[in-house]
């Protein structure tokens, strides 16, 4: 049995933690000890928005290096974006990462199903057939491109209707988008790269509220990044369309003006935009408009970053540094207290992704996924930090808030005093927990 002392709960008391056989326990008599004092504990972070590469693009990340990267950010479960090689649109790739997933064990993960073959917008995938697989996959997105025929999302609500499945959509119009570099506006002439109209995100969002709600149907937003898409989600809560998104914590913390230098770590889709679209996403993410948080971790290899921005691959990594941008975007801002954080980050997606344990988390019985947070240290954030492959952090060299010291999943540390624990180790719990 462990015992972790002192810790701060989201709702700001102190307690003492028990974990035995994977659980939370009842008090009882430790074998360790961990000292939490000064720390909260967090529920474990779960992730909605996770792009890990494997099978097919290694090079950038695998199940693995994007696990260790997830567990040292506190997380311990990520749902796996399904833009792989070959595709996550059938049953045999989605339980493929699934396993792999439970043998390394540093995260739970859950893979997404793509909504179209081949993510490529004209035909639906095994919709069904992934949803009754052993992955038993709920959320469904051609993540990365946009499902903009109006046709086909509709019978994709259909589908996952019937097993309480959900789309998650990337809403890019891709003929406003063609070609785009960065948020369209005055700094986009200036610096002579294409413009990214809002609209081309705000008119999908619009269109599929309704199709979601004539379908009577479960819609996620991805990845939101414009105040007028905060309008049309709050709208469309209001009409109580059955409808969630979210927000990632670079779009709550960083600016389009970060593009004027070309460093193309800042090169991200959807865009980086400005600063009132930055305040109504953290207005929104506090009034509940905006459901959770999702890292949309986009690990590339260092060739395609280091590159003309024009031809630079879109996207950074998030997982890592993810609950210090939180921590400075919106709760270091008054934005949000601790319990909000808990919600937004681990309860909330869970519940979205339809993914068990997440509801009561230091309740006695319940599965013991927690991390050990210390918001008052300050870090340099260095390459040191990253634990994935990928180091396209648009964070490199800035200081931020807070640090990662403990994450325990399913009972068992995978960061221990703020270091990942061995893969060795995690794979033999983890072969105990999974058999
Ligand atoms: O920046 C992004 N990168 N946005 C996406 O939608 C896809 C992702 C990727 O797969 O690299
Ligand atoms: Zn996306």
């Amino acid at each position: 049995m462990i015992r972790i002392t002192g810790a701060t709960l989201p709702d700001g008391t102190r307690s003492d933690i028990f974990v035995a056989n994977g659980r939370i326990a009842p008090p009882g008599t430790p074998t360790t000890s961990i000292d939490a004092d000064g720390l909260i504990a967090l529920p474990g972070l779960v992730d909605l928005h996770t792009h890990l590469r494997e099978p097919g693009f290694e090079q950038s990340e695998t199940v693995l290096s994007g696990s260790r990267a997830a567990a040292s950010g506190g997380f311990t479960a990520v749902h796996a974006m399904a833009n792989t090689m070959p595709v996550q649109d059938t049953a045999g790739v989605v339980e493929q990462v699934q396993s792999l997933g439970d043998r390394h064990g540093y995260v739970t993960v859950r893979p997404i199903g793509a909504v179209t073959v081949g993510l490529a917008g004209e035909q639906l995938a095994e919709i069904a057939a992934m949803a009754r697989s052993r992955a038993a996959v709920r959320i469904f997105s051609d993540d990365g491109a946009c499902v903009h025929d109006a046709l086909l999302m509709r019978r994709a609500l259909e589908y996952v209707k019937t097993f309480d499945g959900v789309v998650a959509q990337h809403s890019q119009d891709p003929r406003l988008t063609h070609d785009a570099q960065m948020n369209e506006g005055v700094l986009s002439g200036e610096l002579g790269l294409a413009g990214w109209p809002a609209v081309a995100e705000e008119s999908i969002i619009a269109r599929d509220v309704l199709l979601a709600q004539h379908v009577g149907a479960r819609l996620h937003v991805c990845h939101v990044s414009t105040a007028g898409s905060v309008d049309v989600i709050r709208w469309a809560k209001a009409r109580g369309v059955n409808v969630t998104a979210e927000v990632t914590p670079h779009h709550l913390l960083l600016t389009e003006q970060l593009a004027a230098g070309y460093d193309s770590r800042f090169k991200v889709n959807p865009p980086l935009r400005r600063d009132d679209d930055v305040a109504a996403l953290r207005a929104g993410l506090a009034d509940g408009t905006i459901d959770i948080v999702a890292t949309d971790h986009a690990p590339h290899p260092v060739e395609a970053k280091e590159c003309a921005w024009d031809e630079a691959a879109f996207g950074m990594v998030g997982l890592e540094s993810a609950l210090s941008v939180v921590q400075a975007a919106v709760v270091d801002t008054g934005h949000l207290n601790w319990a909000d954080v808990a919600r937004v980050f681990s309860a909330k997606p869970a519940q979205i992704g339809r993914l068990d344990g997440y509801a009561n988390p230091f309740a006695v019985g319940s599965p013991a996924n927690f991390t050990l947070y210390d918001p008052a240290a300050s870090t340099v954030f260095g390459i040191e930090h990253l634990h994935g492959k990928g180091v396209n952090s648009p964070y490199l060299g800035r200081t931020l808030p807070g640090r990662v010291v403990t994450t325990i999943h399913n009972g068992y540390p995978t960061v221990s005093d703020g270091l990942l624990v061995d893969a060795d180790i995690v794979a033999a719990t983890a072969e105990a927990t999974h058999g």
